[in-house]
C-alpha cells in the first residue's frame, strides 16, 4: 500500500485530496489484528480516549513514533522534524506567531500545543471533518501548501532513510514482519502524540484526587471566576479537558463546536461592507464554505495554557494578561494597519463573548488560575523526548 500512496500522493494538488485518498486505500490495506498493551496514565474513572480500531494503541508504536517525531529525516531536505515545530518545554507548541516549515515557507498558523490530542473531537484550528491524529498528520507530512516536511514529490527517498538496521528493530517490534512505509510511520506518530497525556496538574490534585491545599487561595477564587455566568470561559473551555470539543469512550454526542471569538473585524469589499475575518484566514467557513462560519475556531484546551504562549490561532495575542483583556473587552478593537476594524462589533461573533470588568486582584486571580493547570512532569517527562 506504501507504493500506491506514494503514487497517488504525487499527484495530489490539494491537501485534502491526500487525505481522503489515503483513508480509501487505509481501508483496502492488509491488517493484522494487534492487541492493545497499553496502559493509559489516567486516573480510575477517567474516561479513555477513542482510538482508532485499525491502529490500537501498543507502547512499541508509541516508541517508534516518537523516534520519527524527533527525526529530521522525514522531511524532504531534512532540515526539520515534527518536533522543530512542537516543543515539548512550550507543551509542544511554539513560542513563535507562526511556524515555518522545512524550506522556510511560512505558516498562517500558530503550531498548537499537543496537550492530550488523544481525547480531540477535530484536529487543527478550525476543521470539523478532521477527526482522527492519522487523517491530520498527513498535512503536515504531504501538504504543499504550506510545504512542511515537503515529502510530496520525494517519497522514496524519504521512505529509504527508514530502512536502517536500527528503525528495522524498531518497526519489527511495532509492525512485525511488515515493511515499512508511509501507512505505519503515520500510525506510529499518531500513535505517539495520542500519548501525550497531561492530567497531573496542581488543579487535578485538587480536583480528582481531593487535596484541597493543591492550590492557593487566589487560585480557588480565579476558578469560581472561570466558571461564572459574568465570565463564561467555562461554557467553551468546559469539562476536564478545558475544551468542550471533547470526545472519549464515555461520549456519545458527536458535537464539534467552533466560535467566532471577535478576534477581527477587517473591511474586505468597500462596496457591500462586507466584514470579517481576514481572507488569509477566515477559519471554518473556508472548509464548510458558509459565510456564517467566518471567524469560527476551534476553543483549544487551556491546560498547560501558562507555557504555549503566543495565543489564538495565529499567535496574535502575546501573553495570558492580553487575553484576559481581549475577553474583557468582549472582542479585539484594532485601529491602525491593513487589520484595522473592531472585532467588538463582528456580526457573527459568539454570544458568550460580551465584556465583562474585573478588579486588578480578580485579573491576577483568574491567571493565577490558570497556571495550576500547568503540569511540570509533563513538560519534563524524558518518556515524551529522545535524548540528544
Ligand atoms: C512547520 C511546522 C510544523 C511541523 C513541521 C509540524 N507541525 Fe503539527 N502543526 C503545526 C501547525 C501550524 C498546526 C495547526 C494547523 C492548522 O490549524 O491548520 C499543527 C497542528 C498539528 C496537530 C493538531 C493539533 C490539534 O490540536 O488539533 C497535530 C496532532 C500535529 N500538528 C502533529 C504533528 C506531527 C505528528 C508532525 C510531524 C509529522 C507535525 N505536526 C509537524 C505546525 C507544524
Ligand atoms: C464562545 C466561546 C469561548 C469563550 C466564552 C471563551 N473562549 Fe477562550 N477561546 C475560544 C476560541 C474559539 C479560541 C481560539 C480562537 C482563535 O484562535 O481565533 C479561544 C482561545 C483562548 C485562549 C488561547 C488558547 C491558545 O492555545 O492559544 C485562551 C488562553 C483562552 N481562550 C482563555 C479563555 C478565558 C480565560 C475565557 C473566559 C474569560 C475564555 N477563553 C472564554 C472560545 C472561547
Amino acid at each position: 500500500m506504501g507504493s500506491r500512496l506514494l503514487n497517488l500522493a504525487k499527484l495530489s494538488i490539494h491537501v485534502l485530496f491526500v487525505v481522503s485518498v489515503f483513508l480509501t486505500l487505509q481501508s483496502c490495506s492488509d491488517k493484522k489484528e494487534q492487541t492493545s498493551d497499553y496502559q493509559w496514565p489516567i486516573l480510575a474513572g477517567f474516561p479513555k480516549p477513542q482510538v482508532p480500531k485499525d491502529n490500537p494503541m501498543t507502547q512499541a508504536k508509541v516508541n517508534l513514533g516518537k523516534v520519527i517525531f524527533f527525526d529530521k529525516n522525514l522531511s524532504a531536505n531534512q532540515q526539520q522534524a515534527c518536533a522543530s515545530c512542537h516543543h515539548q518545554e512550550f507543551a509542544f507548541g511554539e513560542n513563535i506567531p507562526h511556524s515555518f516549515g522545512s524550506t522556510k515557507q511560512e505558516h498562517r498558523r500558530n503550531s498548537p500545543a499537543l496537550v492530550n490530542i488523544a481525547y480531540n473531537k477535530t484536529l487543527t484550528w478550525a476543521h470539523d471533518g478532521i477527526t482522527s491524529i492519522e487523517q491530520q498528520i498527513l498535512l503536515p507530512m504531504f501538504g504543499e501548501s504550506p510545504i512542511e516536511l515537503g515529502i510530496t514529490g520525494h517519497e522514496e527517498e524519504v521512505l529509504a532513510r527508514f530502512e536502517t538496521a536500527d528503525y528495522q528493530v524498531l518497526f519489527s517490534a511495532a509492525f512485525p514482519h511488515q515493511p515499512a512505509n508511509f501507512d505505519l510511520i503515520v500510525k506510529s506518530l499518531a500513535s505517539y502524540v495520542r500519548s501525550l497525556i497531561s492530567l497531573k496538574s496542581p488543579f487535578d490534585t485538587y480536583a480528582y484526587m481531593a487535596d484541597d491545599d493543591a492550590i492557593s487561595a487566589s487560585a480557588l477564587r480565579g476558578m469560581n471566576l472561570f466558571f461564572s455566568e459574568k465570565l463564561e470561559c467555562h461554557h467553551c473551555h468546559g469539562g476536564f479537558n478545558f475544551t468542550q470539543s471533547t470526545s472519549h469512550e464515555k461520549q456519545l454526542i458527536d458535537r464539534r463546536p467552533f466560535h467566532n471569538t471577535g478576534l477581527y473585524n477587517v473591511s474586505r469589499d468597500t462596496q457591500s461592507n462586507l466584514s470579517g475575518y481576514p481572507k488569509h484566514d477566515t477559519g471554518l467557513s473556508e472548509i464548510s464554505t458558509l459565510a456564517r462560519d467566518d471567524g469560527r475556531f476551534r476553543a483549544p484546551t487551556l491546560r498547560n495554557i501558562e507555557v504555549s504562549a503566543p495565543y489564538m490561532h495565529d499567535g496574535s495575542i502575546a501573553s495570558l494578561s492580553e487575553v484576559i483583556d481581549f475577553y474583557a473587552a468582549g472582542g479585539r478593537n484594532i485601529t491602525t494597519g491593513k487589520l484595522q476594524g473592531d472585532g467588538r462589533d463582528n456580526l457573527l461573533k459568539s454570544q458568550f463573548i460580551k465584556g465583562f470588568v474585573l478588579t486588578t486582584e480578580e485579573k491576577s486571580d483568574l491567571i493565577t488560575f490558570l497556571k495550576t493547570l500547568t503540569d511540570p512532569s509533563f513538560l519534563s517527562d524524558p518518556k515524551h523526548i529522545v535524548a540528544e
